[in-house]
């Protein structure tokens, strides 16, 4: 028998997903985060989760994202179940459809971190409660949430205030395209040639009218930035190509020369691990500017926020802008 949900769900769905920001809109997304600000000013002391479960399933490694569902579905009253391949039938070649039959038997939502995109949406397809995306190479929408509550958290805004993305074209990278159109604000990404974000991401963002452009120069695209903002650049998956990255991204490490030529109060975000020395250098995450464990904290929040709405049936209400 399927679980019932109360969060809103798409026509002809009891339950909803969250794979991208396509998946809840505009005014949705700004009540998701003004949520997880509340969150994480302790306002919010409600239980939703009490006798459910989140199943976890881990493809890739991780620290703050297992560790954040797992400790925010515990202060939400639910518990969470670590699942790696090495130990569910999944790892053996359990068919994606039939594992999300199985668990939503269980549990009351899935979040899954894995390669690729597509398995994740075949998982959403075949199961009958919500799924979260913990990462694919394609996004990391949960991730940018929480680089969005720490723009407000510091910037005191998230509308208007402009974002530079030095380096891989990445899930990230994706991510940060699609938070630009729903979330208004001008983004500039300077990526080495061959290493673009998602083609689709972006014509998405441009034709929704966002202010999106991609350089080659990282000076070009920090000037007057006020969240200057780098990942790795071999990402899970790609660490054989670490030596052929390390020489195309060269040019491309956010040091206190470039931040320098942000805004003097920008503030500088890494969704870690981090490399010092390779993407970042040590003087700027370790620096005045780096925002980077505020965003690292409010992974839980975020995390909360999510599962309170998807799985717990919070409402999402009108929000002020951000
Ligand atoms: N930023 C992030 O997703 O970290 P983990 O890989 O540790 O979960
Ligand atoms: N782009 C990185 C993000 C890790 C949180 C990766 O996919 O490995």
């Amino acid at each position: 028998m399927p679980h019932e949900h109360s969060a809103p769900a798409a026509p002809g769905r009891a339950h909803r997903d969250f794979l991208n920001f396509a998946d809840v809109t505009p005014a949705e997304g700004l009540a998701l985060l003004e949520l997880a600000e509340r969150m994480r000013t302790g306002a919010y002391a409600a239980r939703p989760l009490a006798g459910k479960a989140l199943a976890m399933l881990f493809m890739k490694s991780s620290t703050r994202t297992r560790v954040s569902f797992e400790v925010g579905a515990t202060q939400l009253g639910g518990t969470a179940h670590f699942l790696s391949p090495r130990d569910v039938q999944l790892g053996r070649g359990e068919p994606i459809a039939d594992t999300a039959r199985v668990l939503s038997r269980y549990v009351h939502g899935i979040m899954i971190r894995t390669f690729a995109h597509a398995d994740v949406e075949l998982l959403a397809a075949h199961a009958d409660i919500p799924v979260i995306n913990g990462l694919t190479d394609l996004s990391h929408p949960c991730q940018l949430l929480a680089d969005l509550l720490t723009m407000r958290q510091h910037l005191g805004a998230v509308r208007g205030k402009a974002v530079a993305w030095i380096g891989d074209g990445n899930n990230m990278a994706n991510s940060w395209i699609e938070a630009a159109a729903h979330f208004d604000f001008p983004l500039r990404l300077a990526c080495p040639e061959g290493y673009d974000p998602d083609p689709g991401f972006l014509a998405a963002a441009r034709a929704r009218g966002a202010d999106v452009r991609l350089l080659r120069d990282p000076r070009e695209a920090v000037e007057g930035a006020e969240v200057v903002t780098t990942d790795v650049w071999a990402s899970m998956g790609q660490e054989e190509e670490h030596a052929r990255r390390s020489v195309a991204f060269a040019l491309y490490q956010v040091d206190a020369p470039l931040m320098a030529r942000a805004a003097p109060h920008a503030i500088f975000l890494h969704c870690l691990p981090a490399h010092r020395g390779e993407e970042v250098a040590a003087e700027v995450i370790d620096g005045a500017q780096s925002a980077v464990w505020d965003e690292a904290e409010n992974r839980l929040h975020v995390q909360k926020a999510i599962m309170a709405v998807l799985m717990g049936g919070e409402p999402l209400g009108a929000a002020p802008a951000p």
